[in-house]
């Protein structure tokens, strides 16, 4: 069930009371909208923990049935520089909680490259991907939709506060050096993100409260996460009691 408080001071903000759940039902209610009047849905998926249990929700009964798995292709916001063997993998945690379970079709699987020799060369790579595969603005990539997390310091996808990726304002997707953790990630840049028809965020936690908080009522400017803002789309910020305590 999706709690809607009385006079929703944030329109765009979604207390789930049961969130993997309703953020599985919203996204299979959302693919079906889209498969309506198209033939495929280009998803680009978020990493971290939280979407977990939304993957496997998804990939469990009845819904792992229920979706046309071959009409969505699957896409990442960002990746570690491990291999997808590794258990910080995003694409490695998508494929076991979701892609594989469900059987979605090689063709379907667009991960990058994150443990590449040259993460510039993968970066390239993968936005040349983008341009070709998916519509484009202005020479930008248009994703039907993107899956975000937010971290505790506002971070999403891998753009971290002050790092050269977060500022960028010239590529489709960035290896940035993030000197917070000691590692160069690839990830979507703003300019990509915020090209999206849909942008969710998935944000849950008591530990993320104050930085939701901050982003809602005061466009804490700081916070990469306060940039996404789609110019020709929708941002919904799917959360749950804790995260979102302080709005
Ligand atoms: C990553 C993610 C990152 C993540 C946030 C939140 O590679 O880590 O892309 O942006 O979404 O750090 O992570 P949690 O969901 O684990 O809190």
């Amino acid at each position: 069930m999706i709690k809607m408080p009385m006079n929703n001071p944030h329109p765009e903000v979604r207390v789930l009371s049961h969130f993997a759940l309703d953020a599985a039902d919203m996204f299979a209610d959302w693919v079906a909208g889209v498969l309506s009047e198209c033939e495929i849905v280009n998803v680009a998926l978020a990493g971290g923990t939280t979407p977990k249990a939304v993957y496997e929700t998804l990939a469990r009964e009845p819904l792992g049935k229920s979706l046309s798995w071959a009409s969505i292709h699957f896409y990442q916001g960002d990746e570690r520089p491990v291999p997808v063997t590794h258990l910080e993998s995003n694409w490695g945690m998508a494929c076991a909680s979701l892609l594989d379970v469900v059987g979605v079709p090689e063709v379907n699987r667009h991960p990058m490259r994150g443990d590449a020799a040259d993460p510039d060369e993968a970066a390239g790579e993968y936005a040349s991907l983008l341009l070709d595969r998916l519509d484009c603005r202005e020479d930008i990539p248009i994703f039907d939709l993107i899956l975000l997390g937010m971290g505790a310091d506002g971070h999403t996808a891998s753009l971290f506060p002050d790092t050269a990726g977060f500022a960028d304002a010239e590529h489709v997707v960035v290896a940035n050096d993030v000197p917070q953790i000691g590692q160069t990630r690839l990830s979507l840049t703003l300019r990509t993100i915020n090209a999206a028809r849909e942008v969710w965020f998935l944000v849950t936690g008591r530990q993320k409260a104050e930085t939701l908080a901050r982003i809602m009522h005061s466009q804490d400017t700081a916070f990469p996460a306060s940039h996404v803002r789609p110019t020709h789309g929708r941002c919904l910020w799917l959360t749950d009691d804790e995260a979102a305590d302080l709005l």
